[in-house]
């Protein structure tokens, strides 16, 4: 990644999350106004049509970052030698789903492309899975790659993590800046914990500040988990905007790291950390340095965390189960 041009590949690039991203990566937004990018859009043949347009609009933009554009839809030819790849591709939830049900859609695009990237990958590339189920499809990518090192996959709880801020701001009456330190743990669907023992409001902790358990148990929970159907019920379709800013943000944060004193939510192969079991791709608080997540070691955690932690768990064991059979 040092010297030359980044190269940036991005999956489903002629979806809309795709639509979304393209241009905050290509204006610098993930890794700098003085970062040059080389990028490579892979798509399924039926929508290479659909990807050249979005190539031509690329070339318009003339954005000043982009060195080079490459495109197809041959995962072995554009994931080669990538540093960093989004996996945007997949089909998407649709109203009434659970992401559970897209497991057996999707497993199979994270076996091939996991099989593709274990041939042409790089020992450093970094992959962030965005595609649903996003833990278990990561999961099936690294079990599929195992030249890469663990340590490069990750999947993205952001969105979920960007949303708890929200609604903790909203309910403080503050800017979402002033919301440090909430936790998204396990997997991203509706089993996941947002958690904010460890959070605060302008340095001070929320819990004190809301004076609301009975919120911050409930309903605050609850609307987390199910933002993304409320989201699919209002638009019809799926969270975009949000979910590529949330992917930039990731992307960022991985590779520039966190702020002194602050963490964020990346669910990652777990080490074994807060009693997961070893390998499960489990949301957990991370730091960043040197381009190498950490998990937060030492939160204590109560008995109504452990128990939401546990089930949250327990889903993506059965996911990861179903997937690997
Ligand atoms: P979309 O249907 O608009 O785009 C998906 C794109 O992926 C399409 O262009 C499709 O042709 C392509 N694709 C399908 N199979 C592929 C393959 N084998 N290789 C390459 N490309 C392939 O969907 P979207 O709204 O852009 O969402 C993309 C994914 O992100 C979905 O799985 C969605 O559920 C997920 N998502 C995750 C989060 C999160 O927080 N983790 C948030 C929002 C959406
Ligand atoms: C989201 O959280 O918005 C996405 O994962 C889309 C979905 O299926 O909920």
């Amino acid at each position: 990644m040092e010297g030359g041009a980044v190269k940036v590949v991005v999956t489903g690039a002629a979806g809309q999350i795709g639509y979304s991203i393209l241009p905050m990566i290509c204006s610098g937004h993930m890794l700098g106004a003085n970062t040059h990018i080389d990028l490579g859009l892979l798509d399924i043949p039926q929508c290479e049509e659909a990807l050249r347009g979005v190539v031509m609009e690329l070339q318009d933009c003339s954005y000043p970052l982009i060195t080079q554009i490459r495109h197809g839809s041959d995962p072995r030819e554009i994931l080669r030698d990538a540093d960093i790849i989004i996996f945007l591709g997949g089909f998407p939830r649709k109203a009434g789903m659970e992401r559970k049900e897209l497991l057996q859609r999707n497993c199979n695009i994270f076996k091939e492309q996991g099989a593709a990237l274990n041939e042409v990958g790089k020992q450093t590339t970094l992959c962030l899975v965005v595609a649903n189920p996003a833990n278990t499809n990561c999961l099936i990518l690294s079990h599929f790659a195992p030249n890469i090192p663990r340590k490069n996959f990750s999947a993205m709880t952001r969105l979920d993590h960007n949303r708890s801020m929200h609604q903790i701001a909203a309910r403080a009456g503050v800017h979402s800046s002033a919301v440090k330190n909430v936790i998204i743990w396990g997997n991203h669907s509706s089993t996941q914990y947002p958690d904010v023992n460890h959070g605060t409001v302008n340095g001070h902790p929320i819990k004190q500040t809301l004076n609301d358990d009975a919120w911050l148990h409930g309903e605050f929970i609850t609307t987390v988990q199910r933002r993304g159907a409320a989201i699919i019920e209002a638009r019809k379709l799926s969270s975009a905007m949000s979910a590529a800013k949330a992917a930039v943000d990731h992307v960022r944060t991985w590779v520039q790291g966190t702020p002194e004193g602050e963490h964020v939510s990346m669910a990652v192969l777990s080490d074994g950390s807060y009693g997961i079991d070893e390998g499960l791709c489990y949301s957990y608080p991370v730091t960043c340095a040197n381009k190498e997540w950490h998990v937060v070691q030492g939160l204590h955690i109560d008995e109504f965390s452990r128990e939401k932690m546990e089930l949250t768990k327990r889903e993506l064991i059965e996911e990861r189960d179903e997937a690997l059979s």
